[in-house]
């Protein structure tokens, strides 16, 4: 008997042929399991497909709520943006995938999962590291990694064994999408100059033919997760479709990012994210809201880290779960409702409620109703000033760079 090998498998060329390179060259019976974390493909079809390459069991797994529950949340409740822009939509769905490769190996007694990636992206270091991190002791094959097979190689391979090769119109470009945001890599765009052309986007409009009236939505939040739009409550992965539709005909999550691939590379990368972009917009904005400035301090430089760190495929480390629990807890009275206006490209937070706002109208207010102490304020600057004041006296004066030397 064989030993068995769980495969990535996504239904298209790629990992058409590589169940049969596998199972012929590799010597595995292949287990193909899919995960459905929203790319809009046939369930059935894929099931299908992957029996005709030779797979000798398939594992659908639907895992979009999950997707948005376990790992689109908490990288919104981490404000997460690589390199501040990019809302890491791709990199969030490999550790997820990985997880249900690792599910499926244990319930096949496979010794190995497999995927597609090539040797030049972050990934090959996701699906490694995520899969290491929950199963150290599986073995992690990638022949596409070991042969780089090209293109047309592949479809030279799949007529000679008989593969079907996908009936849907190859792109010009290399897309990924999932329900956090669709990335659009290749063809034209490989020119860092070229203005990508409108047919590079599927779920946003251009600024142009967005509607010239803006859309106005009220975001509800619980403890730092999006629970509600405009006060009906909708489950996690349904808010963000939601959103995603409305935002993205207001043509909002557009990004065009010169990238620093974690293996060195520097790609030019563009994307939609639509809901994506609108969460952490308004999230980033009722943090303000409802916590400490000191901690939100912090909280930006971790934040830094935590987007890095789903880059660069850390998600199941310790490293991860300790600036959860950092965010969990900071995360624990950011609620409220945030509104935000969506207009030709643009999304910008209009107003915020909450009942823990930390805000006193008393305090801040430069009416009649000032309750402000302001006498106290002459205290807080002696003392924050201490050393200052010492310093300078011990000099003999002003510390003033900018007077003009005689
Ligand atoms: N540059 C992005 C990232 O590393 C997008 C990757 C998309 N992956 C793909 N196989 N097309 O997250």
């Amino acid at each position: 008997m064989k030993p068995k090998i769980v495969l990535a498998y996504s239904g298209g060329l790629d990992t058409s042929i590589l169940v049969r390179i596998l199972s012929t060259d590799y010597n595995y019976d292949v287990v193909c399991c899919h995960v459905d974390v929203g790319e809009a493909r046939d369930p059935e079809y894929i099931a299908t497909r992957a029996r005709k390459a030779g797979a000798v069991a398939v594992e659908i797994v639907s895992a979009q709520e999950e997707f948005a529950k376990d790992f689109c949340f908490p990288a919104l409740q981490a404000n997460a943006l690589y390199e501040n822009i990019y809302p890491l939509s791709a990199a969030l769905s490999r550790p997820l995938i990985s997880k249900h490769l690792v599910q499926a190996a244990r319930k096949h007694g496979a010794s190995a999962v497999a995927h597609g990636s090539t040797g030049k992206g972050n990934d090959q270091v996701r699906f490694d590291l995520a899969t290491k991190g929950l199963a150290p002791d599986l073995k992690i094959v990638a022949p596409q990694r070991e042969r780089n097979i090209t293109r047309d190689e592949a479809i030279e391979y799949a007529a000679k064994h008989g593969i079907e090769v996908p009936t849907t119109k190859k792109s010009p470009y290399s897309v990924d999408e999932n329900i956090w945001g669709r990335s659009i890599e290749g063809g034209v765009l490989e020119d860092p100059n070229q203005v990508p052309p409108e047919d590079a986007f599927a779920w946003t409009k251009s600024w142009q033919d967005a509607p010239n009236e803006p859309g106005i939505v009220k975001i509800g939040f619980e403890a730092g997760l999006p629970v509600s739009l405009d006060g009906k409550a909708l489950s996690p992965a349904a808010l963000i479709k939601q959103l995603s539709a409305l935002a993205g005909l207001h043509g909002v999550g557009r990004i065009d990012l010169m990238e620093n691939r974690f293996v060195g590379i520097k790609s030019r990368e563009n994307y939609e994210c639509p809901a994506a972009v609108t969460l952490i917009t308004a999230h980033k904005d009722l943090e303000r809201f409802t916590t400490l400035g000191m901690s939100h301090k912090v909280k930006a430089t971790l934040d830094q880290k935590y987007a890095e760190l789903i880059y660069e495929g850390f998600w199941f480390s310790p490293y991860r779960a300790a600036l959860q629990a950092f965010n969990d807890e900071h995360n624990k009275f950011v609620t409220g409702e945030v509104t935000v206006r969506l207009f030709k490209g643009a999304c910008q937070v209009i107003g915020r409620t909450s009942p823990f706002g930390i805000y006193n109208l008393a305090m801040s207010t430069y009416g009649v109703d000032d309750k402000f102490d302001h006498r106290a304020a002459e205290g807080f600057i002696k003392l924050v000033g201490l050393q200052l004041y010492e310093y300078s006296r011990l000099h003999g004066g002003a510390v003033d760079t900018t007077t003009e030397k005689a």
